[in-house]
């Protein structure tokens, strides 16, 4: 697949993406046997992942979806929004939230916090992208798929001002592009 104009490099192609999201739905059908989970998306990032990753599980899941954006300037991280008004009863319920990226930490470290807050049984996370050493609170998802350092990346759901979200692969976005 030819690489975009605006991205410097691919970091993971479609057939890499495939594969490894294959294999967290298999740690995750270990983790949750028995038990029948509901999967919450972040929207939009993680719609792409959400999907193919509950498609690959075996475990009965219900889905759900909630929408959570942190105003951006740049690429840099900013205020947090979440909508609350949720669409589905959490309490008693073991609870997966799957979102896109785990940069700050701040979006999933809230999100966790509010679902438990809500009676959850459980809630843990799974990350398409864990940026590590972006965190600015204490955060480790409990299943992620790649682990990445320092860049802005798009495609597979990421997006830079609402583009490049279908991008079949993820790549490192033109430093000139989100810092213009
Ligand atoms: P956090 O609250 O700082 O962890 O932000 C997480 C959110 O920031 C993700 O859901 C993404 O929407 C966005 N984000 C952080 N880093 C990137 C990136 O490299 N590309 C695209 N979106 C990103
Ligand atoms: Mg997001």
């Amino acid at each position: 697949m030819e690489l975009h104009e605006d991205c410097e490099r691919m970091l993971f192609s479609a057939e890499e993406i495939a594969a490894k999201v294959k294999e967290v739905a298999r740690r995750l059908d270990e983790e949750y046997a028995g038990a029948m989970p509901v999967a919450v998306c972040i929207l939009k990032g993680a719609a792409f992942f959400f999907c193919d990753l509950v498609r690959a599980m075996k475990t009965p899941v219900s889905v759900e979806f909630m929408r959570a954006s942190s105003y951006r300037r740049a690429a840099r991280s900013g205020l947090l929004q979440v909508d609350e008004n949720l669409s589905f009863e959490p309490a008693g319920r073991d609870v997966l939230i799957i979102e896109d990226i785990a940069d700050s930490g701040k979006t999933l470290q809230f999100l966790k916090a509010y679902l438990l807050s809500r009676g959850a049984k459980s809630v843990k996370t799974a990350v398409f992208l864990d940026k590590p050493s972006a965190r600015t609170v204490p955060f480790l998802p409990d299943h992620r798929c790649f682990e990445a350092e320092e860049g802005f990346f798009v495609g597979y759901g990421m997006d830079y001002a609402e583009r490049y979200r279908n991008l079949p692969y993820v790549a490192v976005l033109k430093r000139e592009i989100y810092e213009g």
